[in-house]
């Protein structure tokens, strides 16, 4: 007997054939002289049925219980794959009733239930489904990258810059305060004892992606992202996963959303036709706008659309602040659901490293994307490239003399952006809340698990 998973035996050349198949037990459905028992191991959204004879059937054998089995893989009437048991194994019974496992059998759970017992949450059939979708987003967002021309670069996840400016780092120390203590020097803070410098979690890995793109052009970086917000919104997490894209030689914005735009759009339509099944059994419908030209508007365009409309706002805007997500959602619904870039944003509200614009100083050439349901998805700008300009804008903390550096030697304009992982699978997938896309999220107040 050859161990499967039960992706496997859906092929039509394991019919016929003897099998072995471990999993978890979903459904049990007892008859006269067998009993149906659905399993599911996670390699396919289906689950096989297991057909046990009541002479072999093991008494632990239950909803919840993983078990091994080995039979013969037959074509049932229904079109699909079944194992004919010939032996059954309990590896770890599960008692449902008596133990507090807290789901049961035929069960619809809403997604705040589930999110209660984030250890379990992995056998429900629906976050085990997102989760393969989760990784199939990860392969397509990858394939598409390499498939036009970028490499990967591992950035530091411990790092002495603050990159957004926001004042959101996780600080980093050692806890032993047998280390502190050894390595002190005269005068230095408990902060900067290991490094020499205060250590953050990386809010983000564009400073570090920029010296790398300034040698092989096209790069990104796709890794966990940490922000202190004290945010408990729908859409934030304290640990996120953020793509990273910087492009070398580029000089305008208008080609860095041509980039943004493919991506969104060909990694959606890669997900479609690979994970139509996974899709399909969490009812998630294909995005409106997928052959629609993305809106594009100035910060001034969005400023007047939102000001114009101030009586259906609760909210006004005042001109020069950002955008809330109140107006983020109002600018795409009154462009049909279709996402809307807003480039050219008041220079005060935005990071050091963006680039002004050529025609208006007050602006920097910086991208917004925003989505239906979920608002920014994506944050993007030209990078100041000249050196005078960005030693004038360069934080005084932080030791960023290296990045000025760049600007020196061989200097070139880059531009990139960021894409908000999680709630990317949020816009393509229909999930309202971020946290129900992240195994083990981490919000204020929640990291116990
Ligand atoms: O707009 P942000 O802050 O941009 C940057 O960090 C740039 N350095 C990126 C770059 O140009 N290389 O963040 C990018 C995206 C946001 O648009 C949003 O989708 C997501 O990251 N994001 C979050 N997602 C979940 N939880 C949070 N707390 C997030 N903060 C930002
Ligand atoms: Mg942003």
């Amino acid at each position: 007997h050859k161990c499967s998973s039960i992706l496997d035996t859906t092929s039509k050349e394991a019919i016929g054939k003897p099998a072995k198949v471990q999993g978890w037990v979903r459904a049990l459905r007892k008859m006269k002289d067998t009993v149906f028992v659905d399993i599911s191991d996670g390699s396919t959204c289906e689950m096989l049925q297991v057909v046990v004879p009541k002479m072999i059937k093991p008494d632990d054998l239950r909803y919840g219980s993983s078990i091994s089995v080995k039979g013969e893989l037959f074509l049932a009437p229904n079109g699909k794959t079944e194992l004919r048991a010939t032996e059954v194994h309990v590896i770890g019974a599960c008692n449902v009733f008596e133990d507090g496992y807290p789901f049961a059998p035929r069960k619809i759970y809403d997604p705040e239930y589930i999110r209660q017992y984030l250890h379990l949450r992995p056998r429900t059939r629906s976050f085990s489904t997102l989760l393969r979708l989760r990784d199939l987003a990860t392969t397509m967002i990858t394939d598409h990258l390499r498939d036009r021309g970028f490499l990967s670069v591992h950035t530091p996840m411990l790092t002495s810059n603050d990159c957004e400016g926001a004042g959101e780092v996780f600080l980093v120390k050692p806890q032993s305060k047998e280390i502190l203590k050894n390595m002190k020097k005269e005068g230095q803070s408990e902060d900067e004892i290991y490094f020499d410098t205060t250590a953050f979690l990386a809010v983000s890995g564009q400073l570090h992606l920029e010296a790398v793109a300034r040698a092989l052009t096209k790069v990104y970086t796709f890794g966990p992202t940490f922000r202190a917000e004290n945010s408990k919104s729908r859409l934030h997490l304290s640990e996120f996963y953020m793509l990273e894209v910087e492009i070398a030689f580029i000089t305008r914005i208008e080609e860095l959303m041509e980039e943004v735009e493919l991506l969104v759009k060909q990694v959606i339509e890669r997900i479609i036709e690979k994970g139509a099944s996974d899709l399909h059994s969490i009812n998630a419908l294909e995005p409106q706008w997928l052959n629609k030209t993305f809106v594009c508007l100035t910060y001034e365009d969005a400023f007047n659309v939102l000001n114009n409309h101030a009586n259906r706002l609760q909210q006004p805007i005042k001109y020069g602040e950002a955008l809330s997500k109140e107006h983020e959602l109002f600018l795409v619904e009154h462009n049909d659901g279709v996402p809307v870039f807003v480039i050219n944003w008041p220079k005060v509200i935005k990071p050091f490293y963006m680039k002004e614009c050529i025609d208006d100083v007050s602006k920097v050439a910086a991208l917004d994307l925003l989505v239906p349901d979920v608002g920014e998805l994506v944050g993007g700008s030209m990078r100041e490239d000249n050196y005078e300009k960005l030693e004038l804008k360069l934080p005084s903390t932080g030791n960023l003399s290296w990045y000025l550096d760049l600007r020196k030697y061989g200097n070139v304009p880059t531009g990139g952006f960021g894409l908000g992982f999680d709630r990317f699978l949020q816009c393509v997938l229909g999930i309202s809340n971020i946290k129900d896309t992240v195994p083990f999220p981490r919000w204020p107040h929640n990291c116990n698990l």
